[in-house]
């Protein structure tokens, strides 16, 4: 039986990437490659929709794919490449553009969000395309799964569209793919301000935990969260968000549920609880530092493993691509 093929990406628009990523993404990619077929791409064309530096831009791709490998992503296993290494991205992009009404990608509340905080005028059409650009990730694939968070739902929706808009013009050309929407225990919060997701663009360095960071930071960081001025250990997402968090990344280290937590913290302290966080991140993301460090210092192998990813991601585009090209009449 053939495996069921799924398509994700991260943009490398920072040098290390967050606990966030890792627990809503990496960890969840490196699950999943054994039961499906998967597809994983350092999104470089997306980063670029925001201005970068192009050393800063190309260093964030080579460590971001570091990443992947370190947390666990096989490339034996898994399709893993950097996007603008394979041209079908933009080729097909460009096609699915032209069946996109102006109106429908207007209505992308992530292009209202993010080109209201850029400006007007400085926001790029790139930015705005972006949706289609992501859409032509998926579609080329074939990808019938598409593992996002809740924020990406409205675009994999476009996605579907435009798949099912395109095989009804030109003949059934697309698989029409699924989201698959991560679940809100692998959704991280800021450790200073828990009511906030933890992102790239936090307001204080402290509530971000960064793969790369030094782990006695890190430890830091994490005995300085926010709680709040109760004692109870216990998830309350309304209530009590910071203690919630700190149960949700050590149930995701310690794969130990949070209900079953919140008991064996009975008659603990916050200070209890921030400890054992702390040991179990550390723990985990030791090994993950080390391992992407001493892959970005053989960058003849990283690149060579990149290479193999770019070749089979190539082999499945350009297939898709020559399909699309044939029907629309180049
Ligand atoms: P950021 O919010 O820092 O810009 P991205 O949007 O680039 O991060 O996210 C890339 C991937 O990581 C996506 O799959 C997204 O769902 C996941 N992710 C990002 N932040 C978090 C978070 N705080 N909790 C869980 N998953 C996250
Ligand atoms: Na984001």
């Amino acid at each position: 039986m053939t495996k069921t093929r799924i398509f994700s990406g991260i943009q490398p628009s920072a040098g290390s990437l967050h606990l966030g990523n890792y627990i809503g993404a990496l960890m969840q990619w490196r699950d999943l490659q054994d039961d499906y077929d998967a597809v994983y791409s350092v999104v470089d064309m997306h980063a670029i929709t925001a201005p970068q530096d192009p050393a800063e831009l190309r260093a964030n791709t080579r460590a971001t794919a570091a990443q992947y490998i370190a947390a666990g992503v096989d490339p034996s296993k898994s399709t893993l490449f950097i996007q603008s290494h394979v041209p079908a991205h933009a080729q097909l992009a460009w096609v699915l553009n032209t069946i996109t009404g102006f109106g429908e990608a207007s209505r992308m509340t992530q292009f209202k969000d993010k080109s209201a905080r850029q400006g007007a005028e400085a926001a790029s059409v790139g930015l705005f395309t972006y949706p289609m650009l992501m859409a032509a990730d998926i579609l080329l694939y074939d990808a019938q799964v598409v593992p996002v968070g809740d924020d990406q739902r409205q675009h994999v929706e476009l996605t579907r569209d435009l798949a099912a808009r395109f095989n009804s013009r030109f003949g059934d050309t697309f698989v029409v793919p699924e989201a698959r929407i991560l679940s809100e225990t692998a959704r991280i919060y800021d450790l200073q301000d828990p009511t906030s997701k933890m992102s790239k663009s936090a307001a204080s360095d402290n509530g971000l935990i960064r793969l790369l960071d030094d782990p006695k930071r890190t430890a830091k960081k994490i005995r300085s969260a926010v709680t709040d001025t109760e004692r109870e250990i216990r998830a309350d997402r309304q209530a009590k968000p910071g203690v919630t968090n700190l149960l949700s990344i050590l149930s995701a280290f310690t794969g130990t549920p949070v209900s079953a937590l919140e008991g064996s913290f009975q008659g603990k302290g916050y200070g209890d609880l921030k400890g054992e966080v702390a040991d179990a991140v550390v723990a985990e993301l030791e090994p993950v530092r080390a391992r992407t460090l001493e892959l970005l210092d053989d960058p003849a192998e990283l690149d060579r493993l990149l290479a193999v990813g770019a070749e089979r991601a190539e082999s499945i585009a350009s297939e898709t691509l020559a399909k699309v090209y044939e029907r629309i009449g180049f």
